[in-house]
């Protein structure tokens, strides 16, 4: 089995670039940019990476995100992920980035959007991964701060072809930002949005209604409202399922009870993504392996699931042909 997942041809989709942070880089990027941590090393830090829901997990995460400062050390990071794709046989990536966790810290976007590109351009031209950037505002903070954000990111529209919303989904549904993301696709861009993840099955009808997704990141909470299980069957709209990530977050109890393997064989197009592999324990390897022998996944369809993410990518046509 371990052979045959790293032979797929993988393609993730639900990546965010400050959640690949590994402890170990973590601290080297404090030293050298003089932030003091919380931590005494790389263990206690570890150690610490214990979550109950959500919010606890996201608290850690924008902490630890504090010790990105220049550009080089948005490549830095990006380049270590990349190198775990390569290890991994994941041929395209579509990645998120939080501006506003840096923005507001006084980093300029320039320096967050270039050495995260910068490190792209590098996968593809050195390790012949290629990739797409996602925006992502964070859904915690107002409709004119996801504006503001828009705005400042207009200069280098070149450098992404999406936005999605994350952060602290309960409280926070996606039609607070309607008015926003209509700007965002009468400018073109792809749109996704996180829902149903601890939220409940209607942030996803809102998703797909208000803001017009092109996919649903997570969205497994679908099963509570069997209209919406149909309707995504009927169109495919793609769920990009993090598993490792739910398990940590409590979404599921444990993986046995997850319900990615159900959903694939009711024929909707889920996809195995890691969310934030540095905090949640695991790559594309380490998901597939975990669904696999909880869920006692089969070589067809372990395939399927990784045909789906081909499918379920902003890659064009010709490219999907040719990784099916
Ligand atoms: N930001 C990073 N990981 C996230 C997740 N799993 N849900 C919402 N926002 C996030
Ligand atoms: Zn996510």
């Amino acid at each position: 089995m371990e052979t045959f997942i790293h032979a797929l041809p993988k393609v993730e989709l639900h990546l965010h670039i400050e959640g690949s942070l590994e402890p170990e880089l973590l601290f080297t990027l404090a030293e050298r940019n003089q932030i003091p941590l919380p931590y005494a090393d790389v263990e206690s830090l570890r150690a610490a990476y214990q979550f109950t829901n959500l919010q606890s997990f996201l608290d850690i995460y924008y902490q630890g995100a504090n010790v990105l400062i220049r550009e080089q050390d948005f490549y830095d990071l990006t380049w270590a992920y990349l190198q775990k794709c390569h290890q991994q046989n994941v041929v395209h990536t579509e990645i998120f980035f939080d501006p506003q966790t840096h923005t507001d810290r006084g980093i300029p976007f320039a320096d967050v959007i270039g050495g995260i590109s910068r490190a792209l351009a590098d996968g593809e031209s050195k390790l012949g991964i290629t990739s797409a950037l996602i925006l992502s505002f964070l859904r915690h903070l107002s409709e004119e701060a996801a504006f503001a954000t828009l705005e400042q990111a207009l200069p280098y529209r070149d450098l992404f072809v999406g936005i999605g919303l994350d952060s602290s989904e309960k409280g926070n549904p996606p039609e607070k930002f309607s008015r926003v993301f209509a700007r965002v696709r009468e400018l073109g861009f792809k749109v996704v949005a996180h829902a149903g993840e601890e939220g409940p099955a209607e942030y996803i009808w809102t998703a797909l209604n208000d803001l017009q997704v092109a996919r649903i990141d997570h969205g497994v909470r679908c099963v509570d409202d069997p209209a919406l299980v149909e309707h995504l069957r009927q169109t495919r709209v793609p769920l990009t399922v993090c598993p490792l990530s739910n398990t940590k977050l409590c979404v599921f109890s444990e993986m046995s009870e997850h319900n990615i393997g159900k959903l694939l064989d009711q024929g909707l197009c889920v996809t195995v993504n890691s969310d934030d592999p540095a905090y949640f324990g695991g790559y594309m390897e380490e998901n597939y392996l975990a669904i696999q022998s909880a869920l006692d996944l089969t070589k067809p369809q372990l395939a399927q699931l990784a045909r789906n993410g081909i499918e379920a990518s902003f890659m064009t046509e010709q490219r999907k042909q040719a990784l099916m």
